[in-house]
């Protein structure tokens, strides 16, 4: 493990702003741009509104000639994607057949509590036994049902693995997906669709020689330490029950993990052909703790029409997106603007080196295009007047990671937010920490007391707050009465306990 800059110089000041711990895989890497992009399947439903999805270990390749043992869902990496509609229910029924327990979250879902993958409410495998159990854990035997109501606004969400300290190593290895919530305001704008919308899931990992996945064996990871009882040691990193305490800093990821290969839908840095034509761009950074800042080469620009969670009123042109873990930007890329012929490279300017490439464009020929961007896209719902404000300090307290000073305690909420309501949730930190609240949308108010950056439009669910940031949202709590969670979206910070329960009453 490379790195180690510390916390205290970390991200600040512009420069370099990643936020993770480098890790360099020992593979040699393929040649950029030379692998097609895929397309995760669309799941298809068994019957009318109900999916069911096996994860489970599989092999595939994601370095060209070499075999990656991954956990996934449907054994694919990504999973395949969900496609709702507003309005139509769905039940995804998962099925467990990996050697760890899960659970499984919908990121921006709004979602009853029993569905939303509270970190204890697990599924385990068949054989699975552990006797350290967290206090409420729940397990459910091999199968269990996820109900979505679907009632939300059209809007680019993932699921991933939210189990209880493992979450980070769980996800390195596979277990996330996107899915696309549709409606009819959608419907009736003239976007790009079919062959022209492309769901762009980015993710860094790092490679052993023999194409395996590398994690770094964190100490309350490995065997012995964490009293795990069960067969599950062959896999490394995430195999172990949970230990009397796995929240303890672990300095081999305490900045979170960075791996050198980018991945876009599974892929080492892939190249996409396209029409000169308009494109929709559904970016997701599905990464543990990297952050990302787009641009086109030779140039280019994004008009950016959807946030986490939702359509915004009119597009935005942006030169340049941020994009910390868990973030989505919908955005519409014109590739008219270049000759057929053209290579149009996305990078990403926070890194150097390998991880400074993200994938490419090879524009083919021009086409007839009917597609636009209207000046209006949609109206998404006013700002609500708020009924309280509150703070959230997520901070490293006692050589912890912490929010308002608390390790994760399941069951005991920080806040109590009333059904209906909106409140201002202020947001400080002292590293990056990109904060996602379950079930609530909020709108960024304001970053150290000034206006926000313009990415910061649109309601949204997960907000890059930045070092020494005081970063004020407005949350509205609709939907579903229950127990939720508001963590860090750096993986590793958020198995290192950086997490809080909040209950809708
Ligand atoms: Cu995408 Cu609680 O997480
Ligand atoms: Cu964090």
């Amino acid at each position: 493990v490379l790195g180690g800059a510390g916390l205290a110089v970390a991200g600040c000041g512009g420069g370099r702003e990643s936020a993770g711990e480098f890790l360099a895989g020992r593979v040699r890497l393929p040649e950029p741009f030379t692998v097609p992009l895929p397309i995760p399947e669309v799941a298809r439903p068994v019957s009318p509104g109900r999916y069911e999805v096996t994860q489970r270990v599989a092999a595939v390749e994601i370095l060209p000639g070499l075999r990656t043992e991954v956990w996934g869902y449907g054994g694919t990496f990504p999973g395949p994607t969900f496609e709702l509609r507003r309005g139509a229910p769905a039940v995804i029924g998962v099925r467990n057949e990996l050697p760890v327990p899960t659970s499984t979250h919908l990121h921006g879902g709004v979602t009853p509590p029993e569905s939303d993958g509270y970190p204890t409410d697990l599924v385990v495998p068949a054989g699975y036994s552990s006797p350290h159990a967290h206090p409420g854990e729940v397990r459910h035997q091999v199968v269990r049902d996820y109900r979505y109501p679907v009632e939300q606004r059209a809007a680019t969400l993932w699921y991933h693995d939210h189990r209880m300290d493992f979450t980070a190593p769980q996800v390195w290895r596979g277990l996330a997906g996107m899915a696309l919530v549709r409606d009819e305001e959608e419907d009736a704008l003239p976007l790009p669709r079919g062959e022209r919308e492309l769901p762009l899931m980015i993710c860094d990992r790092a490679f052993e020689e023999d194409g395996s996945i590398r994690y770094p064996h964190a100490a309350h990871h490995a065997p012995g330490h964490s009293g795990g009882g069960h067969g599950g040691g062959g896999h490394g990193g995430g195999g172990h029950g949970p230990a009397d305490d796995t929240h303890a800093l672990d300095a081999d990821y305490m900045e979170g993990v960075e791996g050198d290969v980018i991945l876009v839908n599974g892929a080492p840095w892939p190249v996409a052909e396209v029409t000169a034509t308009r494109h929709r761009l559904r970016l997701v950074n599905a990464s543990n703790a990297r952050r990302y800042r787009l641009r086109l080469s030779p140039g280019g620009r994004f008009t950016q029409i959807g946030s986490d969670s939702g359509l915004l009123a009119a597009p935005i042109v942006h030169d340049a997106i941020t994009m910390a873990p868990g973030e989505r930007y919908d955005v519409v890329v014109d590739f008219s603007a270049y000759p057929p012929g053209s290579e149009i490279t996305l990078l990403n300017t926070l890194a150097d080196g390998p991880a400074g490439k993200v994938m490419r464009f090879v524009v083919t020929r021009r086409a007839p295009d009917d597609t636009a961007v209207p000046a209006t896209l949609s109206r998404p719902p006013r700002r609500p007047r708020p009924v309280a404000t509150r703070t959230f300090d997520f901070r490293r307290t006692n050589d912890a990671w912490t929010i308002n000073g608390h390790r994760y305690r399941p069951g005991a909420p920080l806040a109590r937010p009333r059904l209906g309501t909106a409140e201002i949730w202020r947001l400080t930190s002292d590293f990056h920490h990109p904060v996602h609240v379950h079930l609530a949308h909020f709108q960024v108010l304001a970053r150290n007391g000034r206006p926000p950056a313009a990415t910061d439009a649109g309601w949204k669910d997960t907000v890059d707050v930045r070092p020494y940031e005081v970063v004020d949202v407005l949350a509205r709590f609709d939907g579903h009465r229950g127990r939720y969670m508001l963590h860090c979206h750096n993986l590793e910070h958020e198995d290192m306990a950086m997490m809080a329960d909040f209950e809708v009453v």
